[in-house]
């Protein structure tokens, strides 16, 4: 990714972005029963939850202050952030400093709050829910499902296109024509302007938005992802913006009103890193392997069965 390589000084009144948005509200439904009483944010990638993930990636973009839109059945996620004494003390008595520096290192990333949406009448609503939390300012929103592989650098460098052009960020990654309809899709042109820094033509202005278009319908093969860096201006927009797609109030819809607009520019920056969509089923068990694999504690044995598993499997294939 070299899209924008510093932060510029074309939004001298932009302020910086400190808080992240974090919506884990939905229901859930793609991963049913597992989600019938537990958030699917909460559905253990190799050792940490999905959403811890999430946060530490926010909190190592900066943002240090995270703010989750949580609802029903969703404690589990409070809890996970909050101190738990009686654990610590436990771990701490019997010496086990490693696990207790892991339980400990999770409140320790971010100043954590959180709202609760009433119910889950989508993505727009869930974000509009921040709204007293993050005031006047700039935001990032992160999908509580949505991982981005460890090292990818790509909500750092959605901050620093904030930071030069103001307005809006959205993240976007090519997907085959048959996979459109399950996103929101964007219709993109040259980012006019890119000082030099865009080499690789990664950073595009987005000019129209439609949610999970068909196939015919789609404007590009650029997906929305789930990463936001938003202009609070999107909350104005979200007050109105009725029901779209699913019958939910749809973020892609509202930021289809800035994108067509001339005062809120939005941009997107192409990302084309590892991403992981755990809401879905065979998507969270590729996430597993893959991030199993690379862990250092785990990754080498994990590896060498993993070959032997599968040469097995191509071995009672070829003689069943
Ligand atoms: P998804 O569409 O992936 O979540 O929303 P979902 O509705 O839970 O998914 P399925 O299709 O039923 O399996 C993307 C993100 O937005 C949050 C979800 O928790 C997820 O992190 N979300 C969605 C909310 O917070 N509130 C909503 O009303 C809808």
């Amino acid at each position: 990714m070299n899209a924008i390589t510093s932060a510029g000084a074309a939004s001298a009144a932009s302020p910086t972005v400190t808080k992240a948005v974090i919506p884990a509200a939905g229901l859930g439904t793609r991963f049913l029963p597992a989600t019938k009483a537990t958030p699917k944010e909460m559905l253990p990638v190799v050792d940490r939850p999905a959403i811890q993930y999430v946060v530490e990636e926010a909190s190592a973009a900066g943002l240090d202050d995270v703010l989750l839109v949580t609802g029903r059945n969703k404690r589990a996620v409070e809890d996970h952030f909050d101190n738990n004494t009686e654990l610590e003390h436990v771990l701490a008595a019997k010496g086990d400093t490693e696990r207790l520096e892991a339980v400990r290192q999770v409140t320790g990333l971010a100043r954590m709050h959180h709202v609760r949406q009433g119910a889950p009448l989508g993505l727009g609503h869930a974000v509009l829910c921040a709204r007293s939390h993050v005031g006047d300012e700039p935001f990032a929103v992160l999908l509580g499902d949505d991982l981005i592989g460890p090292g990818e650098t790509l909500l750092e460098e959605m901050l620093r296109v904030r930071a030069r052009y103001g307005g809006s960020v959205i993240a976007l990654m090519r997907v085959e024509p048959d996979q459109t309809h399950l996103y929101g899709c964007a219709a993109v042109e040259p980012a006019e302007d890119a000082d030099g820094g865009d080499g690789d033509g990664t950073l595009v202005r987005v000019t129209d938005l439609v949610e999970k278009p068909a196939r015919e319908a789609a404007p590009s093969r650029y997906a929305v992802i789930g990463r936001y860096v938003l202009d609070p201006a999107v909350f104005d927009v979200l007050e109105t913006t009725t029901p779209g797609h699913g019958g939910e109030i749809q973020l892609t819809d509202a930021l289809r009103e800035l994108a067509t607009s001339d005062e809120h520019p939005v941009h997107g920056v192409i990302f084309s890193g590892r991403r992981y969509d755990t809401g879905d089923r065979a998507s969270y068990l590729r996430t597993i392997v893959e991030l199993a694999c690379e862990r250092p504690d785990l990754g080498p044995d994990f590896r060498q069965w993993l070959s032997e598993f599968v040469l097995s499997g191509r071995r009672m294939a070829a003689t069943g």
